[in-house]
């Protein structure tokens, strides 16, 4: 004998709960909101000019007086943060990256800039040196090794002087082991305690990052890859290691890199930690969105906001997004 569908459910219907737009918006458990987004933004020299990166459509690189524009516009839409990538001169960068200690390069104006312009928005540097060296490495080249610890002392320097132009949040991206907690003792020591440190805690080496080596100019310098110093996308234990070494040392907010292909890492991370825990929407994950919804293959709006609905129901408090003003501006309606 068939069973009807209330013998088998005991009359439980779940569907109850789906039928109007009301009643779904009710028993919603994850909401994006505009609390949630922190926009990365390009940097070149020059001034008023913007120029396109083919593997990202609808990001660009922007001039220090662009990008307070931008921040401008970014405060107006209520986005709480913006993240500062440069793309460096070539003749700028060497093998120890010694420009990114320069108290007056692309970075550290743009934060001044800003800084001035729009005092409400949150600036989160990277003191990685990866924009700054002629081989694309986050750390200082030597005999074909990425040396550590003379890394740090670069890095440590590079975040001095991200904090004193102004910068609310050292981002470092590198994952040098020890640079969290070398970055906390020498903001404290220059007098920088309230500058806070996110670190990329769990970055994998990832074939994702593509588009941006092309926004920053790295891509045709990089030498090898970064497997020596970036985690093997296979683990998920050394990627809580490392988390917890980077609390340990100091780190206010952690961060996963790059997003989506490990939303488990975040869910991970937030269930064992239970501290500020943020994903980036890396420019590959972009790309492939903005690719496909080019060819009219997805709904490129609709998969943005679901995409960046999954890292809330995966247990993330932010997300580094491109998305970030669109999204923005899509939520105010
Ligand atoms: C390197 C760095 C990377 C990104 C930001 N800083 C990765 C890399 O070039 O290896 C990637 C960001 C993105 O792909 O959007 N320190």
């Amino acid at each position: 004998m068939t069973r009807s569908v209330d013998e088998i459910t005991g009359g439980k219907r779940l569907r109850r709960m789906r039928k109007a737009d009301w009643s779904r918006r009710l028993v919603r458990e994850n909401d994006l909101t505009v609390n949630e987004l922190i926009w990365p933004i390009f940097l070149i020299d020059g001034d008023d000019r913007t120029e396109t990166i083919e593997a990202m459509p609808g990001v660009e690189r922007l001039t220090v007086d662009r990008a307070v524009r931008a921040a401008e516009e970014a405060a107006k839409l209520g986005i709480p943060a913006i993240a500062t990538f440069p793309n460096i001169a070539v003749d700028k960068r060497d093998t120890t990256g010694s420009h990114a200690l320069d108290d007056d390069n692309l970075i550290n104006r743009a934060t001044r800039a800003i800084k001035a312009a729009v005092p409400e928005i949150g600036i989160i540097t990277d003191a990685a040196l990866d924009p700054f060296t002629d081989h694309g490495h986050d750390g200082v080249l030597r005999d074909g090794i990425i040396v550590n610890d003379e890394s740090v002392e670069q890095i440590v320097k590079a975040a001095v002087s991200q904090a004193a132009a102004g910068a609310d949040i050292i981002a470092p991206s590198d994952m040098m082991d020890g640079r969290i907690g070398a970055i906390r003792d020498a903001l404290d020591d220059a007098g920088f305690q309230d500058v806070a440190i996110m670190s990329y805690a769990t970055k994998f080496a990832s074939a994702y990052y593509g588009p941006y080596r092309e926004a920053i100019g790295t891509a045709g310098l990089l030498k090898g890859d970064k497997k020596t110093y970036y985690i093997d996308p296979g683990n998920t234990e050394e990627a809580l290691r490392e988390t917890e070494a980077d609390l340990d040392e100091g780190a206010d907010m952690v961060m996963v890199k790059p997003g989506l292909p490990y939303l488990d890492i975040c869910r991970r991370v937030k269930e064992t930690f239970q501290v500020p825990t943020f994903a980036y929407q890396v420019s590959g994950e972009y790309a492939m969105i903005e690719a496909a919804a080019a060819n009219g293959w997805i709904d490129g709006e609709k998969v943005m906001m679901e995409t960046l609905l999954s890292f809330k129901r995966a247990g993330c408090d932010g997300i580094l997004t491109y998305f970030a003003p669109r999204v923005a501006r899509l939520l105010q309606g």
